[in-house]
């Protein structure tokens, strides 16, 4: 089948002068790093096709990462794999990413939130980035896999180094390398400890004991591990931070939520919409495959806008807008299908603790706008600097 399509330059800078949704000549439009897809339903229909491969791989061989610890990694890693396979690995992880044990995890977040921002001079703006967001999600981390608080720093450093290949910048190759280096080496020497001390009933403990029944490779225990951090912390500090942003500046919603604070899980997934730590989600055309009336061939990049599905007219009502309440409100920010993000329950936890935190504690917070940043790149929106006055504390 061939149908013209639009032009639109996906990772230009000014990519997001589109409001969202279709273009004039349809939902899907090429571009010289292949396809784009810009509508909200072609946007499900290619996350939820099986048939589209996410192209992780591809991009570290395009960065001449081909052979190699790294690259067995993550050709081996279950992001990259299918069926039952796919699921072989998902299955262990679920259990600790379930409902259930994610509202386990609300006390200890608690705690966590309470210890961290009790450790910043509220008496004056505070750097919320570095101080708050940019710190939680690897305290989390540490908790779920037995490991001592005490590392946290490393684990947020790494998963942040490593997941710098989605930034698409080649310069970074020797440091990413560098960076799963050290994530391997700093894996297999937390395993030692936890071997030293007992196993436990966290989830790298649980990963280990498959391991140690047969239920799972050496090699698979090894991956599994590497997924959970590399994914654990960059992209889920990221996005408290841009919700805290937007939630601080929006101060009708604010107000809403301070009244009731019930409000708090829609008000994140509204703002989870509009600003999409995965702005965009990258996959490869395993085969020849028809979207929106167009044949991709083969190999082909199709590129998911997250951001543009999210703000598509023809699923939300009034797309730019914070509307609290919104019905049928599913952005895709952590994707849809076989893949979808397994953290997604953790990291949604974790950002409503930090809001609950500063409904319950600092009502009065505002973002100091002409000391905080954000930006997008390659679709990802980025906290560059989120300064906050966090006002009175009761
Ligand atoms: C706000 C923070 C996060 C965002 C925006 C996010 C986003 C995503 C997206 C878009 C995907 C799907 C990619 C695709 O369809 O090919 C994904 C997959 C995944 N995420 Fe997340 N994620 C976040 C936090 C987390 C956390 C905290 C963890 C673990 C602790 C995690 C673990 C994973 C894993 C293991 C996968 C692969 C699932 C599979 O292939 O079956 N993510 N994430």
């Amino acid at each position: 089948m061939t149908k013209t399509v639009p032009a639109f330059e996906l990772f230009a800078a000014n990519a997001t002068d589109h409001p969202g949704g279709a273009l004039p000549g349809g939902g899907i439009a090429s571009g010289p790093e292949g396809y784009s897809v810009l509508s909200y339903q072609l946007a499900t229909d290619v996350l939820r096709n099986p048939r589209f491969a996410n192209s992780a791989l591809k991009l570290m061989e395009e960065f001449g990462i081909n052979d190699g610890a790294v690259h067995g990694f993550r050709a081996r890693s279950i992001i990259m794999q299918d069926g039952a396979q796919q699921l072989r690995l998902r299955t262990p992880l679920a259990r600790f990413m379930g409902p259930a044990t994610v509202q386990n995890t609300r006390e200890m977040l608690t705690d966590i939130v309470t210890r961290i921002v009790g450790e910043l001079d509220d008496t004056k703006p505070v750097d919320f980035h570095a101080g708050v967001d940019r710190r939680i999600p690897s305290l989390v981390y540490c908790h779920l896999a037995g490991a001592p608080r005490t590392d946290a720093p490393k684990v947020q450093e790494l998963s942040e180094r490593t997941l710098a290949l989605l930034a698409r910048d080649p310069s970074l190759k020797p440091d990413i390398l560098a960076a799963y280096d050290e994530l391997f080496e700093y894996l297999r020497d937390l395993m030692e400890r936890k071997r030293a001390q007992g196993l436990g009933d966290d989830m790298l403990s649980h990963l280990m004991t498959l391991a140690d029944n047969g239920k799972l490779t050496e090699q698979e225990l090894f991956d599994e591990a590497t997924s959970m951090l590399e994914a654990s912390s960059v992209n889920t500090g990221h996005q408290i931070g841009l919700v805290v942003w937007n939630l601080l500046r929006n101060r009708e919603v604010w107000e809403q939520i301070l009244a009731d604070p019930t409000w708090i899980p829609s008000a994140v997934i509204e703002a989870l919409r509009l600003y999409p730590r995965t702005g965009v989600v990258s996959k490869i055309a395993m085969e020849d495959i028809e979207v929106g009336g167009i044949t991709i061939p083969a190999r082909t990049d199709v590129h998911v806008a997250v951001w543009s599905a999210n703000r598509d007219p023809k699923r939300f009502e009034k797309p730019g807008e914070f509307v609290l309440g919104r019905e049928r409100n599913q952005p895709l920010t952590f994707s849809t299908g076989a893949h979808n993000c397994l953290g997604q329950g953790l990291a949604k936890v974790e950002i409503e603790e930090v809001v609950g935190h500063l409904v319950r504690h600092y009502p009065q917070a505002r973002v100091v706008d002409s000391e905080s940043a954000i930006s997008q790149t390659a679709g990802r929106w980025t906290i560059n600097q989120l300064t906050v006055d966090l006002g009175p504390r009761r």
